[in-house]
């Protein structure tokens, strides 16, 4: 399978070189800074030997060395800088998305569409119209990170390993992210038995704000290790078709009482993309929720239209 990584800065590259060092899929990485994902490419290569991986990876500024893609995971884009919200992206890297996604359909007219770039859901939509592609083959990364995130903010308050937490986001990819406590577990017991009202509340809201939190940090630039890791969670469970659920930004089609957006839902992924949206069972407030986070997902969606 080959994969082709477009954005080759701190998402994208760590992107390509988790995949090749997984040996999970050829890669190609482009970007349109010459020289650095040829050079990124070659230092991947140069480490080869001593992590022991095939070093399948090419870097590239040329569209046409990625044709033939079966998955084309797109991280071009301004990350956010401190005091900014994903929503302040949406028109500098709505240009950069319309520009990528026509380059890339070209070439790979059968391949399956992963979109990284922010804001994560209005960015999803854009290049599924853009592309024209079915839309089973055009959906967003964010559920796996937030929830990754939530489940690592869980074992840290309760001082046990990550490894043994379950717990998942739907929604938006922002403010209005859904955590679902009934649905969270520690070594098979329920969250809610485990903490207190108050400290799930806290745990949501530290997950909400996640990515701020690192920005904050950094003051340049944005998370890139469990952006990145999540996303090959998502390739991989498309090269090895393994039908796994996992929280996607995904195409409604009346699930949940949705229909006609994008919106963060569970998504049995496989080698066709999304296979089928699961519907867990969820009680009156979730649904409320998940159904208000779509409706202010729908009206950004039609602020893009008028850019
Ligand atoms: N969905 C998520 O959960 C999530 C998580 C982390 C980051 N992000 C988003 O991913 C994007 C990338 O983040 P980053 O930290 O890698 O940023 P970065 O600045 O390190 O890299 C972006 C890269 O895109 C390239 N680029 C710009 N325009 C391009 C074009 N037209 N064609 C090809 N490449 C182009 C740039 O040259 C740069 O190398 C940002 O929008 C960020 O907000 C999303």
């Amino acid at each position: 399978m080959k994969v082709t990584v477009v954005g080759s800065g701190f998402v994208g590259q760590t992107t390509a070189m988790r995949i090749v060092e997984k040996g999970l899929a050829e890669v190609c990485l482009i970007d349109i800074i010459e020289g650095k994902p040829q050079g990124l490419a070659l230092d991947m290569k140069e480490a080869a030997p001593i992590e022991r991986y095939e070093p399948k990876i090419t870097g590239t500024n040329d569209y046409a060395d990625t044709a033939g893609s079966d998955v084309v995971v797109i991280t071009a884009g301004f990350p956010r800088q401190p005091g900014m919200s994903r929503m302040d992206l949406l028109g500098k890297n709505a240009a950069i998305m319309t520009d990528v996604v026509e380059n890339v359909a070209a070439g790979s007219p059968n391949s399956i569409l992963i979109v990284v770039s922010n804001p994560l859901d209005e960015m999803t939509f854009l290049a599924a119209q853009k592309s024209g592609f079915p839309k089973e083959r055009v959906f967003g990364m964010a559920g796996v990170l937030d929830s990754a995130r939530l489940r690592y903010f869980i074992a840290e308050e309760l001082g046990v390993s990550p490894l043994v937490v379950e717990a998942m986001t739907l929604g938006s990819h922002g403010d209005a992210m859904i955590a679902l406590p009934r649905h969270a577990t520690v070594d098979g017991k329920p969250l809610p038995e485990l903490v207190d009202e108050s400290t799930l509340e806290r745990l949501f809201q530290r997950t909400r704000d996640g990515g701020a939190e690192i920005v904050a940090f950094l003051k340049q630039g944005s998370a890139y290790y469990a952006p990145s890791a999540s996303v090959v969670a998502m390739v991989k469970a498309i090269v090895e078709d393994s039908h796994e659920v996992l929280p996607v930004c995904a195409w409604t089609s009346g699930e949940y009482g949705i229909k006609d957006v994008y919106v963060g839902v569970p998504a049995k992924l496989g080698r066709a993309g999304i296979e089928e949206i699961v519907e867990l069972d969820l009680n009156d407030g979730e649904l409320t929720q998940l159904r208000e986070a779509a409706e202010g997902i729908r009206a950004k969606c039609e602020d893009l239209a008028k850019l």
